[in-house]
């Protein structure tokens, strides 16, 4: 449904004059929204010239940058604000919390490097520098394992409370991995994945937008739902079900990005017991079933606790994913599984095996780091920064939230641990701009904007404090600029029957009939 809709929705962009106006603001709004536009486009076009410049020498031939600079923002705002604001993607170098820019820029870390980040760059620079010393002698040999290798097995069974094993380069292949298995002992062909969940990029996991082919083999069920495990009590063909706990922020929505922000109808709220229950609910029907219950954990893992969700919700998995972090900043993918599942041949049928390689999986290097960060995990100080993770970080997002409502600003933030989301909390065609001015006060942000915000367990109070300083100013620059006005009876529903009723107009202009078919060659009217 969510690919077919895709393929009906029409280019059309926003002329200059419309750009400012498109929820009917009145001229001295427009002129205000305007002017402040003008001088942020100012402040990037001199605080950030050489970081775009060198940006804009590859972008042309690098595919991953033209398709994160175009969906920054709301497709019809992304041509105007691409013009006026270049984004760098470059950085030099990194400390502490902070990255720096090729324009000398210092700004604080909210990428979080995908994920990657939990325990501090310094950290990262440690594990690699010192796993590479451990391993140089074999260097970049395949197919043997380096004598690390045992501690980092030894290690990954401990923490995951499993019984074997696999090593891959990327958190999707340690998914694929997990599915096949699963498959492949349970003699069943589906998967089950919940609404909005990122399992990677592959097809099977990713049936909706983003993937040219149905996933046939595949059912996308409700989050926290009942009838949810009905359908898994019922179903005979269900292999597995997979477990993306970072869904608990957002149950059945994707992870929020600013390009898909043309309303402020999305929120988040994690409820840690409501979401344990669920989990504990899905354990005992998958039992009862033997269907395989997988937790991703590719992303939280490590980051919620030492022993990941397994230990932050008190509920066991049969498989585990684990990457991003694991590898101690080294690209990796890890799962973890009980005996019988990880089992790739059977005993009875020699020919009927479950074929999985992959030229780089264990590689020296990434044993290395990884050894490194596993062995770290028991030092003092990487102990601390789990004490009171979740106070500190349920507090900070508490104190912001009060700080934001006291000011009377739209804006709120919601947090899993240390993963927060951005969301407003009145009526706007225009929250996407936030990310702009957040840039502006030096915040490090993510192609995705204010939908995802990840920090590195050392933040201090002191660090802490000045980012939650630069957030308040940027929101209230952003108000000064009156991109939040709004007419009082504006709600999210009447701005997007207003956006749906532009694209019926767009695909009348483009194809001169009523939107019947999918689009064949695309035009791109300006809506005036
Ligand atoms: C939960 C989860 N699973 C799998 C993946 C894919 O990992 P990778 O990007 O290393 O392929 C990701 C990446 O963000 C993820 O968050």
């Amino acid at each position: 449904m969510a690919r077919r809709f895709a393929s009906l929705v029409p280019f059309y962009e926003y002329d200059e004059s419309r750009f400012f106006q498109t929820d009917g603001a009145p001229e001295n709004i427009v002129a205000a929204r305007r002017a402040g536009f003008e001088r942020l486009s100012k402040v990037f076009a001199e605080r950030f010239r050489k970081t775009a410049e060198r940006t804009d020498e590859i972008a042309g031939g690098v595919s991953d940058l033209q398709f994160t600079s175009r969906y920054r923002v709301p497709f019809q705002f992304s041509a105007y604000v691409r013009r006026h604001f270049k984004a760098g993607s470059f950085l030099e170098s990194s400390s502490g919390v902070t990255v720096n820019d090729l324009d000398g820029n210092r700004l604080y870390d909210l990428t979080g490097s995908y994920g990657v980040n939990v325990f501090g760059y310094d950290f990262y620079k440690e594990c690699i520098e010192r796993g590479t010393e451990r391993v140089r002698g074999l260097g970049p040999v395949l197919g043997a394992y380096h004598p690390v290798t045992t501690y980092n097995v030894r290690r990954l069974l401990q923490i995951s409370g499993l019984d074997e094993v696999s090593f891959h380069m990327s958190g999707t292949e340690a998914v694929m991995q997990a599915v096949r298995l699963a498959r492949y002992h349970t003699g069943r062909t589906h998967l089950v994945r919940f609404c909005g969940s990122y399992h990677g990029w592959w097809g099977d996991v990713q049936p909706g937008v983003g993937n040219p082919l149905a996933a046939r083999e595949t059912y996308t069920l409700k989050d926290m739902d009942e009838a949810s495990l009905r359908v898994l009590r019922n179903r005979r063909d269900i292999a597995c079900v997979l477990i993306n706990p970072l869904q608990a922020l957002h149950p059945n929505v994707s992870a929020p990005g600013d390009s898909t922000l043309i309303d402020s109808g999305s929120k988040a709220h994690f409820d840690p017991a409501a979401y344990a229950a669920w989990l504990r609910e899905l354990r005992e029907v998958c039992t009862a079933r033997g269907i395989v219950l997988i937790f991703d954990e590719v992303f939280v893992g490590f980051r919620l606790a030492p022993g990941g969700a397994q230990e932050y919700f008190d509920v066991r998995a049969d498989m585990v994913t684990y990457g991003k972090t694991v590898a101690g900043g080294l690209p990796v993918g890890v799962l973890c599984g009980r005996a019988t599942l990880m089992r790739r041949f059977r005993e009875d049928r020699p020919a009927d095996i479950c074929f999985a390689r992959g030229t780089f999986n264990a590689h020296p290097y990434v044993m290395g780091a990884m050894h490194e960060f596993l062995t770290r995990l028991d030092t003092d100080s990487v102990r601390d920064l789990y004490r009171d993770l979740e106070d500190t970080w349920n507090s900070r997002a508490r104190r912001l939230n009060d700080r934001l409502t006291a000011a009377d600003l739209p804006v709120q933030v919601a947090n899993l641990s240390s993963i927060w989301t951005i969301y407003y909390a009145a009526p706007s065609r225009y929250n996407w701009m936030f990310q702009y001015y957040l840039r502006a006060a030096g915040l490090a942000l993510s192609w995705v904007g204010t939908g995802r915000l990840i920090f590195s367990l050392n933040y201090t109070a002191g660090d802490f404090a000045e980012v939650a300083d630069r957030i308040l100013s940027a929101a209230e620059a952003m108000r000064r600029d009156e991109w939040w006005w709004s007419e009082p009876h504006l709600t999210n529903k009447s701005i997007r029957r207003r956006v749906f009723k532009e694209m019926i107009q767009a695909r009348w202009a483009s194809t001169g009939r009523p939107a019947a078919s999918p689009i064949g060659s695309i035009s791109s009217p300006r809506i005036k």
